[in-house]
């Protein structure tokens, strides 16, 4: 459908406190605008995103560049004078565009793209030129909110710090989501003015000026209130992190996973898991992961990112897994850490053993690859790159440096000696 978007993430965010730019900030070892920017691509109406950065605009540009080059450009926003500045530093890229425009805000995570599919959706079929998301909050503190006339046609939009004592009273918010016709609306970025408490140019006051200029202004009022939550702190992280886990476990339980404990267990959105898999409490798997079905995972694992594991394997307490596929039927029951390594099926791997990936002189990671049937034993080290063939066995208390051939045994300790009437012996020289 070709609709652009711009996502405005210049601002400081001075009470995150940090060094960082906000929305490089993550959950789940995903930035703020990388979810942004999924909600947006997910809805399949995006053509073209632009970021408007500003803070640390080199890091939110080599973000871009690395994950998002693809439909995604950084438009520089020096100063910053506010949310209407910042969309209006797109007015050179679309002068002579006249389509609908998606504005939103980078440091929203919790967005979605059925929420974002559905406000276009309603903007289109209201044939609006401006609509605006709104959420109706028992503590709309500190957000702008949306002023109706008696009608309860749109008037404008206040903000917290401009508003009257009775418009402060108004429970409905604005989200900070918009959809704009841009050839109707383009003009109002060249007229927009800072008269107001911030000396700021708000975006907000695109109501009033389409209200004044007779165009069709809507509002749509979201369902899932957490959905809009601006993220402005740590604190405010934190409980945007626990609504957004929450909502990833209820969507695997549906599915049919078992979760033995929700209020322990942390799982990102981009890990896929199957049916009658059971995952018991602490457990926490962040980044991109696919784990099959009838698993058993935890109590107490870390599952990192990049894992793809198969049907019925046991990833037990203590373990580690990342960077890794592991097949069917295979067990890593305790105390391990499996990574950059694949592993077959029925491969089982002892207690305490450790795949030693990464040589810090060269600091080259490299493979582990571990053949079906093949064993290691307990506090076994493999220390890549390595490769145990089809059913080969590592001794326990074996650093294996040496591949493994198809069903050989790789022992790697020294002999143990016994000294009869040790102990005794020592107690009579006493
Ligand atoms: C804004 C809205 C408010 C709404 C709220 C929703 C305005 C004036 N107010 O307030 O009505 O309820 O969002 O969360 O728009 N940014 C820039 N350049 C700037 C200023 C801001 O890119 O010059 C970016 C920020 O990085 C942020 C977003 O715009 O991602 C919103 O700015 P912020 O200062 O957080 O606005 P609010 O005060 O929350
Ligand atoms: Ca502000």
């Amino acid at each position: 459908m070709g609709i652009k978007s711009i996502i405005l993430a210049a601002g400081k965010g001075t009470r995150m406190k940090s060094e960082k730019s906000k929305v490089l900030h993550c959950i789940f070892d995903k930035t703020f605008l990388g979810y942004v920017l999924d909600a947006v691509n997910d809805t399949h109406m995006i053509e073209q995103s632009y970021v408007i950065v500003g803070h640390r605009a080199e890091d939110v540009e080599n973000f871009l560049n690395d994950n998002y080059s693809n439909n995604t450009k950084a438009i520089l926003q020096s100063p910053q004078l506010g949310t209407g500045h910042a969309v209006s530093m797109v007015y050179p890229e679309l002068e002579n565009y006249n389509g609908e425009v998606l504005i939103l805000c980078g440091d929203t995570p919790l967005i979605t793209s059925d929420t974002l599919s559905d406000f276009i959706f309603a903007h289109k079929n209201n044939k609006a030129d401006i609509t605006v998301m709104s959420a109706v909050l028992d503590n709309p503190f500190n957000y702008g909110r949306i002023v109706r006339n008696l009608d309860q046609t749109l008037k404008k939009i206040v903000e917290e710090k401009d508003a009257t004592k009775e418009e402060k009273q108004i429970q409905e918010i604005n989200a900070g989501i918009y959809c704009v016709n841009w050839g109707k609306v383009k003009q109002a970025f060249l007229e927009l003015k800072t008269n107001n408490a911030q000396n700021e140019y708000y975006l907000t006051d695109i109501i009033s000026w389409g209200v004044k200029n007779k165009l069709n202004v809507q509002a749509y009022t979201i369902k899932d209130n957490s959905e809009i939550i601006g993220i402005n702190s740590k604190i405010q992280m934190a409980e945007a992190s626990k609504i957004l886990n929450r909502r990833n476990l209820e969507k695997l339980m549906k599915d049919g996973v078992t979760i033995v404990d929700p209020d322990t267990t942390w799982i990102s959105a981009d890990t896929k898991i199957g049916t009658d898999t059971t995952v018991f409490p602490s457990v926490y798997i962040s980044g991109k992961n696919t784990i099959g079905s009838n698993c058993k995972i935890g109590p107490m694992a870390h599952i990192r990112g990049n894992v793809e594991i198969g049907n019925n394997v046991r990833i037990g307490n203590f373990v580690e897994v990342k960077n890794s596929t592991i097949k069917d039927n295979t067990n890593v029951s305790h105390l391990s850490y499996v990574g950059d390594s694949d592993l077959g099926s029925h491969v089982n791997i002892g207690a305490g053993t450790i795949t030693a990936n990464y040589n810090p002189v060269t600091k080259v990671k490299n493979r582990t690859i571990i053949g079906n049937y093949a064993n290691t034993g307990s506090n076994s080290v493999l220390v890549a790159p390595i490769e145990l063939e089809e059913g080969a066995f590592v001794a326990a208390g074996a650093v294996a440096t040496k591949n493994v051939k198809a069903w050989a045994l790789a022992l790697g300790r020294a002999p143990m000696k016994i000294f009869e009437n040790w102990v005794s012996n020592k107690n009579k020289e006493g």
